[in-house]
């Protein structure tokens, strides 16, 4: 069994912006920091994936025919149950929301159930955050949305780290 997920995964500039704009926000959060090579948007959650439904699952993803779209991150969030510090958009584009949707439907075939809360994307910064009062967000990061990207999350005894294992492009099928 694999620990799955589809995601947005930055490309290595967008990536490294992602990060270098974050520090001051992940250092006052006091919380523990998101690796730089970790950070991401998770699409749909999938969990313990067989190999069987793993196939199922990228064939689903396989259907999609995505519009084009940009991510702006331009505001900084704390959820206190999660107690998780996470950087998402004021207002998340239709295109990517609708991508959500397509891809929980298209999952459904395969017996998958959809998450019930709303999705709300956001590149999470920082965990085990215990207070956070509040701090301007960095200027807007523009994040393209290029690739959709199949994610295997990686249990070790020095903690989770994450695989790419395919990618689909959104430019475009
Ligand atoms: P998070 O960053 O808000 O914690 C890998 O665990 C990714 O899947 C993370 O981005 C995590 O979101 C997301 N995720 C969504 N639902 C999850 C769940 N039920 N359990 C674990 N991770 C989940």
């Amino acid at each position: 069994m694999q620990r799955l997920f589809f995601a947005l995964w930055p490309e290595p500039a967008l990536r490294r912006r992602l990060f270098r704009d974050t520090r001051r926000l992940v250092r006052r959060s006091g919380g523990r920091p998101v690796a730089e090579a970790d950070l991401h948007v998770t699409v749909v959650f999938l969990g313990s994936t067989d190999a069987a439904r793993r196939a199922c699952y990228e064939a689903a993803a396989a259907t999609l025919r995505p519009a084009p779209f940009t991510l702006t991150l331009d505001t900084v969030g704390y959820w206190p149950r999660a107690r998780a510090l996470w950087l998402g958009p004021t207002r998340a584009p239709e295109p990517l929301l609708a991508l959500a949707r397509s891809l929980n439907e298209a999952l459904t075939a395969c017996g998958f159930a959809p998450e019930p809360r709303p999705f709300r994307p956001h590149v999470t910064l920082a965990r085990k955050v215990v207070q956070w009062e509040g701090a301007p967000a960095p200027a807007p990061i523009p994040w393209p949305g290029e690739t959709l990207c199949l994610v295997e999350s990686v249990s070790d005894p020095a903690g989770v780290c994450y695989r790419v294992l395919r990618r689909w492009s959104l430019a475009g099928g």
